[in-house]
């Protein structure tokens, strides 16, 4: 059964919602689902902005057939061949046989080596600055290089006033019968999950999304259709301010993530008092146990908040592994200028402190609190006192 909405009278979305996907890049929990979004616009020639992942083949297809409702395919554009958006080309191709495919250059090799011979191509080949005309729509292209793929490119409706994004502004979560981010309770609902994606997906990228978006800043844009996630008509300032801090890797408030890994919760216990120290000082903490919260979940409100707990267990001589993968991931994702107070524990020989400190003196602009509390097994007496200063520290 075929779904689609109008994003404009004469732009329509085909795209599907997928709640049964366990992980994303078979990597990331979808506790919300996800949306792969796709775009039919309806002009003197009609285009298809980009595919869809291969488990909603059916159903964008259906999609792709009402909106068009008779008319004959005349461009698909890809903008990006991660398969979440171009597994199901060939499909598409099958069906409408001559459509014509645009895309740049970097583009045509990958889709050769995806599909290698399976599919007889038609291609327009685009570059920065490059127009098409569909008859009353412009579309214009626009290389965003590494946002997040090397051949990503953006396309602006000049007529319509659309930035159609890629995967830049994308979220995880699916839409559940919504368009438009002004018709949901945003911030609080959907926020962090576009936050997760950006951290996760995009976060190693800053340098690239603040190349694509000075190129947004010279565009009239009124409308910004990513291909995943809510579509964005009003509060346009505030995504961008949001996709400005990320890429900058600006904290967005100030705010404490605690976070620790604990074989049998006594290091979880002594992170916990700094977390309740910490809000009687009136700053907002967030705890989490990282064998039990994901850590693609925990870098996204890395990248919300500005200082860090980091309170780690020594196991085998080494940083109890889910703090250190933690740590390898911030590295991963180009996480810099947080201010970071440590916590270890070790029952003999307690050595996760140093190795922390080593891993975080990677990463750029990070700054350790004096004093590292070093903990055995348990919080002696005289070291309550060192757990204050700690937290006065760290918010000093
Ligand atoms: C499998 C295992 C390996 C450990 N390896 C070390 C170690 O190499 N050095 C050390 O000082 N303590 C080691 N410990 C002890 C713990 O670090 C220590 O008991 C600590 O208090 C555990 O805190 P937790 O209750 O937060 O898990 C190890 C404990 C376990 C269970
Ligand atoms: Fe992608
Ligand atoms: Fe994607």
């Amino acid at each position: 059964m075929s779904n689609t909405k109008n994003v404009m009278d004469d732009i329509v979305w085909v795209g599907a919602d997928d709640h049964r996907l366990e992980l994303f890049e078979n990597i990331y929990p979808l506790p919300d689902g996800v949306s792969y979004n796709s775009y039919v616009i309806l002009d003197e020639q009609t285009a298809l902005m980009d595919t869809a992942d291969i488990a909603v083949a059916d159903t964008f297809l259906a999609n792709v057939e009402t909106a068009l409702n008779g008319r004959r395919l005349d461009y698909v554009i890809v903008q990006h061949m991660e398969p979440d958006h171009s597994a199901t080309l060939g499909a598409l191709i099958d069906k409408y046989p001559g459509v014509v495919v645009v895309c740049n250059a970097k583009t045509e090799v990958m889709i050769h080596q995806f599909f290698r011979n399976d599919l007889v191509l038609k291609t327009k080949i685009v570059k920065e600055g490059d127009v098409l005309s569909l008859g009353h729509h412009v579309l214009q292209f626009i290389m965003t290089p590494m946002v997040h793929w090397p051949e990503v490119m953006m396309t602006y409706d000049t007529t319509a006033h659309i930035l159609f994004s890629a995967d830049a502004f994308g979220a995880f979560g699916a839409l559940n019968g919504a368009m438009f981010a002004d018709e949901v309770d945003f911030k609080d609902t959907y926020l962090s999950e576009m936050r997760r994606y950006y951290a996760n997906i995009v976060g190693k990228y800053g340098m690239p999304v603040q190349a694509a978006l000075k190129k947004a800043a010279g565009l009239d844009i009124h409308l910004i259709c990513p291909l995943h996630g809510l579509v964005w008509r009003e509060e346009l300032p505030f995504l961008l301010d949001k996709y400005e801090h990320w890429s900058t890797y600006t904290p967005e408030e100030k705010a404490v993530v605690v976070a620790y890994a604990s074989m049998y919760g006594n290091t979880g216990r002594v992170a916990t008092k700094v977390a309740e120290k910490l809000s009687k000082m009136d700053v907002p903490v967030c705890v989490y146990d990282l064998s039990h919260t994901g850590r693609d979940f925990v870098l996204g409100e890395i990248f919300r908040a500005s200082h860090l707990v980091l309170a780690a267990a020594t196991h085998d001589g080494n940083i109890f592994e889910p703090m250190e993968y933690l740590l390898r991931d911030m590295i991963a994702h180009g996480v810099q200028g947080r201010k970071v107070a440590l916590i270890e524990n070790g029952s003999w020989a307690p050595m996760a402190a140093k190795q922390m400190q080593t891993l975080l003196e990677s990463m750029k602009d990070m700054q350790i609190v004096i004093p590292i509390v070093s903990i055995k097994s348990t919080l002696s007496e005289n070291q309550e006192e060192d757990l204050t200063k700690l937290a006065s520290e760290l918010m000093a």
